[in-house]
């Protein structure tokens, strides 16, 4: 058996911290921006139904399998892949696979930063009490004349990316153990509160059944692509976030036990959000299928109507944006770690090489939504076209990669050996899924949404 790896950028200091950082990567603007519309452009019910089984047929085996790659390589994902192909003797180009998802990262980090710049923005608006008793059109208008303006959109998008630059430059775990174990919670507690609001509003059920009543004439391959796609991206799977964390995570922790903890605490998140957002939506009677305005359009207007709204909108666009930090670390931490062990630049030198080249990228999303808008290849903006390329193809082609090199390209006495299931049923289980269920499930969708079957 090839002698254990070690990581040289630390380790976690217990099983909770890497519980922490995987839920803080995986809690983020995907959850509470773009799960709702998401679930609004596709209809509702019948999204939110697929998207659950693609959580657990497809989302928890492969989170499981990236975390185990990553502790058994130790490295930065190219790295993993590469020490893992010569460990287990087979061919080089799995190491793409860590390439694909160095790529990735930087291409939704490029426009998560823009996205995470409109909280950022919507901090302020909540704090000088400008949601007070706002209308829907003013509440439109605001936002409207946001993403129109070009130099506020890059103003902020600098500011989220040099907040996230700052944190990588200082090493994984210094403060974000602590970040996330206090404010994943208060962000919990306070999606409660808007929800508390929905409840008093009398929508609340038209809300429910939107999200819970599936209209199975409303599946098609959009819907099965997005809803694929809306679970590897909120869990952060398919470019080697996950698989970074995992080689931080110490031998004896539970990667099953981790892995189920994560997925849970994620998928309740966007839940409750799309239970927070949909009541509201319908008591106001405004558009579901708005697209990524939703939740700016819609937020402001229930807390521009409840007592201590100031308040509770300030902290809950502060959280959002901290949801949004923890999770943009994750994005870029597999190219920085590449840069530090393969070119040797310091932790410092690389987050800003990333940064900076990433913040570059993110003017494409930023243009998209005011002076490049009517550029268009097939009906998508920039913005558009990168978060399709990313969420719905990238991500599950490399949640499918690593399904097939765990299951089949690898050895099963070192898949064995590093997963560690106990429990002899629950192994097989894991395995039958990873080796059939998930390479089947995402290769026919994918043939599906090219029309081959
Ligand atoms: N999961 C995060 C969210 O829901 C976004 C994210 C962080 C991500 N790291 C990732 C998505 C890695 C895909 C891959 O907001």
């Amino acid at each position: 058996m090839p002698t254990k790896n070690t990581s040289i950028h630390g380790e976690w200091s217990s099983r909770l911290a890497f519980i922490l950082a995987a839920a803080g990567s995986a809690v983020g603007l995907g959850n509470i921006w773009k799960f709702p519309y998401m679930a609004g452009d596709n209809g509702g019910g019948a999204f939110v139904l697929i998207y659950l089984i693609c959580i657990v047929l497809l989302g928890l085996p492969i989170m499981m399998a990236e975390v185990m790659l990553g502790r058994r390589g130790r490295q930065s994902p190219i790295n993993t892949m590469k020490t893992l192909c010569e460990q287990e003797n087979t061919s080089h180009a799995w190491r793409l696979l860590g390439w694909g998802g160095v790529v990735a990262g930087v291409l939704i980090l490029s426009y998560y930063s823009v996205i995470a710049g409109w909280s950022l923005s919507y901090v302020l608006e909540s704090s000088s009490g400008t949601f007070k008793s706002i209308t829907e059109t003013q509440a439109g208008k605001l936002f409207a004349d946001l993403i129109a303006s070009p130099l506020t959109l890059i103003f902020w998008h600098t500011l989220f990316m040099v907040m996230t630059i700052f944190v990588v430059a200082r090493g994984v775990s210094n403060g974000l153990e602590t970040a996330v174990k206090y404010l994943m919670p208060s962000l919990a507690v306070l999606i409660l509160v808007l929800i508390g609001y929905s409840l008093s509003q009398g929508s609340f059920m038209l809300g429910v059944e939107f999200m819970f009543t599936p209209d199975f004439s409303k599946i098609n391959e959009q819907v099965l692509l997005d809803a694929m796609g809306q679970a590897f991206f909120s869990l952060s799977l398919g470019m080697g976030a996950i698989m970074i964390y995992g080689s931080y995570l110490s031998q004896h922790a539970s990667i099953a036990r981790t892995s189920f903890a994560v997925a849970f605490a994620d998928t309740s998140i966007a839940i409750l959000a799309g239970l927070a957002i949909f009541p509201i939506v319908f008591a106001y009677q405004l558009e579901a299928g708005q697209g990524p305005g939703l939740i700016f359009n819609t937020l402001p207007l229930a807390f521009g109507q409840m007592p201590g709204g100031v308040f509770f909108g300030t902290l809950f666009f502060v959280l959002l944006v901290f949801a949004a930090w923890t999770s943009s670390i994750s994005l870029i931490e597999p190219a920085v770690a590449w840069l530090v062990e393969r070119r040797g630049l310091t932790r410092t030198k690389a987050s800003v090489v990333c940064g900076v080249f990433t913040w570059l990228v993110g003017l494409g999303t930023v243009f998209s939504f005011n002076i490049w808008q009517s550029y268009t290849l097939f009906g998508k903006t920039v913005f558009d076209m990168l978060d399709f390329l990313t969420s719905n193809i990238m991500l599950p082609l490399g949640g499918l990669f690593i399904a097939i090199f765990v299951g089949w390209s690898m050895r099963e006495s070192s898949v064995k050996d590093e997963i560690a299931i106990q429990n002899p049923t629950l192994y097989s289980l894991w395995r039958v899924l990873v080796r059939y269920v998930t390479p089947v499930a995402v290769f026919i969708i994918f043939l599906h949404v090219i029309g081959l079957i």
